[in-house]
């Protein structure tokens, strides 16, 4: 099958295997693999992408829900050479020990911000549920999230 569709603003196509996971097609085609590959079930966020703008578990997105979609990467975050200011504060606060997890948790928490600019504690808790953290204990990630002002062209 054939399968169009944004890939962090360029118009790609893919020729897939329906059974083929947004993923692994990431990774193994397009070779940005940022994207990480932690349990497959849909269980660890480590391979959360933006989907038409909505925090996904790609491991459980088939790359036919794609096609006509936008989809974004932890790659699609970086603007000329700049990163993002969720990456620069999860820098900043230290909210980064293995990495595993970040690229999963950093968008999440685009996905939120989009939406929600000034989320609450509870709220950003709510937000990261999906993305599992074994080395941190998250607080320095809930701390760093408090800290991002968000707006302004380099939070796009
Ligand atoms: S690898 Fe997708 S949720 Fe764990
Ligand atoms: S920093 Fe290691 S899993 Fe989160």
């Amino acid at each position: 099958m054939n399968v169009e569709f944004l890939l962090n603003g360029k118009k790609v196509s893919i020729d897939a295997k329906p059974h083929w996971t947004l993923l692994n097609v990431l990774r193994e085609h397009f070779d940005l693999t940022g994207t990480k590959k932690g349990c497959e079930t849909g269980e660890c966020g480590a391979c959360t992408v933006l989907i038409d703008g909505k925090n996904v578990n790609s491991c459980m997105a088939l790359i036919g829900s794609v096609d006509g979609k936008e989809v974004t990467t932890i790659e699609g975050l970086t603007k000329n050479g700049q990163l993002n200011p969720i990456q620069k504060a999860f820098i900043e606060k230290a909210a980064i020990q293995c990495g595993y997890c970040t690229p999963g948790m950093v968008m999440s928490v685009k996905a939120l911000l989009d939406e929600n600019p000034n989320p609450t504690k509870e709220e950003i808790k709510y937000a990261i549920a999906g993305n599992l953290c074994r080395c941190t204990g998250y607080e320095q990630i809930i701390e760093a999230i408090e800290s991002i002002e968000w707006g302004g062209e380099d939070c796009e």
